[in-house]
């Protein structure tokens, strides 16, 4: 169980939700489940409209680190990642500030999902 919660100027508050753990649901399918307003297109890490900043809140290691091949172009692509912060999410399991919410799976960990 991870706690979701999604904040927006243009929602008028933040919207907690419960995602559940082991469902490989992406952040993306979270948000539409839930009927939030996370922009999208394509749904499949090219066009880069899903773009979202996911801060990990809590103290525990942090788990949806992965990038997909399609997120680290788009994000390189958008300005939004550099060389450092690849090598630093895949060697040193620190996350990336800026997502792909197609792409990102939930993982356990709560995170800040700003959009
Ligand atoms: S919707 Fe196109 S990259 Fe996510």
């Amino acid at each position: 169980m991870a706690n979701v919660t999604f904040s927006s100027p243009s929602m008028p508050r933040d919207v907690t939700v419960y995602a559940v753990a082991g469902d490989n649901k992406t952040l993306l399918a979270v948000a539409q489940a839930n009927k939030l307003g996370v922009h999208f297109e394509c749904q499949n890490g090219e066009c880069g409209s899903c773009l979202v900043q996911v801060k990990v809140l809590g103290t525990n290691r942090p788990m949806g680190i992965a990038l997909t091949e399609k997120e680290k172009t788009v994000l390189r692509y958008a300005g939004k990642i550099t060389a450092k912060q690849i090598e630093d999410a895949e060697v040193n399991d620190m996350p990336p500030p800026w997502r792909l919410a197609c792409q990102f799976i939930v993982r356990h960990e709560d995170i800040l999902v700003t959009f």
